[in-house]
């Protein structure tokens, strides 16, 4: 399977960016552990291969979901588009490709315009608040979710 993991706007300034709410660590170690945990999840070599790519572009980020051949599932951080993007949520409502949006920060926790998600309601499902995790959970959700479609 084929699983993209997009990250969107500011988040190349992972490590230096606010590390007090981010971490301190950045975007490359951790496409870097998601390279390692997609090896680990694959149940033969290269079963789950995964596309690491980052954009502070709506546009880039939507023409990715689009992608033909299409991935099979998404992980997706969008940064600040998350409470915005109208653009995107359309391009993964119109794609249709089972989506686990994720957060480093607890968004439920920081300013009241973080809290509404515009993402979310076309998403299998939101995992926030865990750092780095909240990005291996997503990968370790898809692969599950993929699985389990395919053989229903
Ligand atoms: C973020 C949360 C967003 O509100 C913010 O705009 C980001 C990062 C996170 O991972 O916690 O850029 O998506």
């Amino acid at each position: 399977m084929r699983i993209q993991v997009l990250h969107g706007p500011n988040l190349n300034l992972l490590g230096t960016r606010e590390p007090d709410v981010y971490g301190s660590r950045d975007l490359a170690s951790i496409d870097r552990m998601l390279v390692d945990l997609a090896r680990e999840l694959s149940a033969a070599p290269g079963e789950v291969e995964l596309v690491c790519r980052q954009s502070n572009h709506e546009g880039a980020l939507i023409d990715w979901i689009h992608e033909d051949p299409a991935a099979d599932g998404i992980v997706m951080n969008p940064g600040g588009y998350t409470h915005t993007s109208v653009a995107i949520r359309d391009a993964i409502a119109a794609t249709e490709i089972p989506t686990i949006e994720v957060h480093l920060s607890n968004v439920h926790a920081r300013e009241p315009f973080r809290r509404r998600s515009l993402i979310a309601p076309v998403c299998v499902g939101t995992i926030a608040g865990l750092g780095a995790s909240s990005y291996a959970l997503g990968l370790r959700a898809i692969v599950e979710y993929v699985r389990a479609r395919r053989n229903a």
